[in-house]
């Protein structure tokens, strides 16, 4: 893999309670590309993903195991800041989620309250976050609207809008698509493609076909083990491991 990695686990295990949801997951996210990652529901895609921002730091009885690292960083080192993070690395999840403000503040809202940007800079960058979003040129005369009165495909995009304001240097996306449309599937994918000119992603997907259509590399997962992970083609078209055949296949999942 050419790209420099910005994330990274090793050996790591996460539990809830006593049972491992993910166990002994070395996996290395390059830069600037898209990682998908799949298999059959409960295998722990979730998990990885809320791993790499510390939102699993919010689930009670959730502990961990081994090392996430961010630019060689220790992401769950003492004097590291889960805030701080989280600002750095932006997530996005399955159900569209605005807040029941105006289009502008749920852009505006987390960069001004960590300070981010300064009151005559607002406007600016939300605008700026629309645009990456690919949402400006529709609601740029309803700014003030409710965020609730968005489509579903708009409201995900109002999301990523909301993520990109927070300038993060990497995206997750825990099924950004399940719950939309075709059309708005596309668009959203469309949008991904571009942006991975300056973030990296990482994209869970239950969509076979979305992964292989957006994915530069993709892990497969199964029973919180990761089976394989390689360059996209060939996960798909030359899978080392029966399993990932079977699954890639449609045989099970
Ligand atoms: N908050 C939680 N508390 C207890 N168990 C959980 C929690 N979240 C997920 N799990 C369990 O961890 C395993 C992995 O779940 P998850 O990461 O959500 O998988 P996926 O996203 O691949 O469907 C499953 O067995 C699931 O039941
Ligand atoms: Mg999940």
């Amino acid at each position: 893999m050419v790209n420099a990695v910005v994330l990274e686990t090793r050996n790591l295990t996460i539990r809830y309670g006593a049972s491992p949801a993910i166990r002994d997951v070395t996996i290395s996210i390059p830069e600037k590309r898209i990682t998908a990652i799949i298999g059959p529901s409960g295998c722990g895609k979730s998990t990885l993903l809320r791993a790499f921002n510390r939102m699993n730091d919010f689930i009670p009885g959730a502990s961990h195991e081994g090392a996430v690292l961010f630019r060689d960083r220790d992401l769950y080192a003492n004097d590291t800041d889960p805030v701080e993070v989280r600002r750095r690395i932006g997530m996005v999840f399955q159900k569209p989620n605005p807040f029941p403000k105006s289009v502008f503040e749920n852009v505006a809202w987390g960069p001004r309250i960590n300070g981010l940007a300064r009151r005559s800079e607002l406007a600016d960058l939300v605008e700026r976050s629309l645009r990456r979003a690919g949402l400006w040129d529709e609601v740029k005369d309803r700014l003030a609207s409710n965020g609730l009165s968005l489509s579903g495909g708009q409201q995900q995009r109002l999301c990523l809008a909301r993520a990109l304001a927070m300038e993060p240097e990497v995206i997750l996306l825990d099924e950004p698509c399940s719950a939309l449309d075709p059309v708005s599937t596309a668009r959203i994918e469309d949008l991904l493609f571009e942006l991975k000119e300056r973030y990296a992603m990482v994209v869970v997907t239950h969509n076979m076909q979305q992964a292989a259509r957006l994915a530069d590399v993709t892990a497969f997962f199964d029973a919180g083990r990761l089976v394989e992970f390689g360059e996209t083609p060939q996960v798909f078209t030359r899978p080392r491991e029966k399993r990932t055949e079977e699954y890639v296949t449609g045989r099970f999942g």
